[in-house]
């Protein structure tokens, strides 16, 4: 028993270290809708914000840019810094006022990820139990 304690905690801490190695998916995904509750939040936190007022209800794009394209190239260092400080001259708002989104960032960016490798599927998200 403890060595299954042992190593869920394990794999906790090691996936808490949210720089995944690349290759190594930041989100679970199951039939392109179920995902884990981190991205499911990160999900949740897209509709809550409204994102898709500027990026596209499936991140095609529309005044802002496609986040299935940029999410290609973009690190989630580039990502966390365009999220909390905007790019307010070019019409991406600045987010690190919103609480949901700094609770969430991580989240944000396993779904957004998760849209650009087409693993998970535009429309309404389950939580995976
Ligand atoms: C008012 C419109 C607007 C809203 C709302 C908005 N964005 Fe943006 N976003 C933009 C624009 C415009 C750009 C492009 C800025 C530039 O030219 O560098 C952008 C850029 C980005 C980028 C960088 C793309 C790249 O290729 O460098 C990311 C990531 C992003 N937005 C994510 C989000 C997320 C996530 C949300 C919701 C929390 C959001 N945006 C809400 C307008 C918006």
């Amino acid at each position: 028993m403890k060595g299954i304690f042992l190593a869920a905690g394990l794999a906790a801490a090691l996936m808490g270290g949210a720089n995944a190695q690349a290759g190594d998916a930041p989100y679970t995904v199951k039939d392109g809708s179920m995902v884990d509750a981190k991205t499911y939040e990160g999900w949740k936190t897209w509709r809550a914000l409204a994102c898709e007022r500027c990026h596209g209800a499936q991140q095609q794009g529309m005044v802002g840019p496609s986040l299935i394209e940029s999410l290609k190239v973009l690190t989630k260092e580039q990502f966390d810094k365009v999220l909390m400080e905007g790019r307010v001259e070019k019409g991406m708002p600045n987010f690190n006022g919103s609480k949901m989104v700094t609770e969430n960032l991580d989240g944000l960016y396993a779904f957004l990820k998760g849209r650009s490798d087409g693993a998970i599927k535009p429309g309404r998200l389950q939580k995976l139990e």
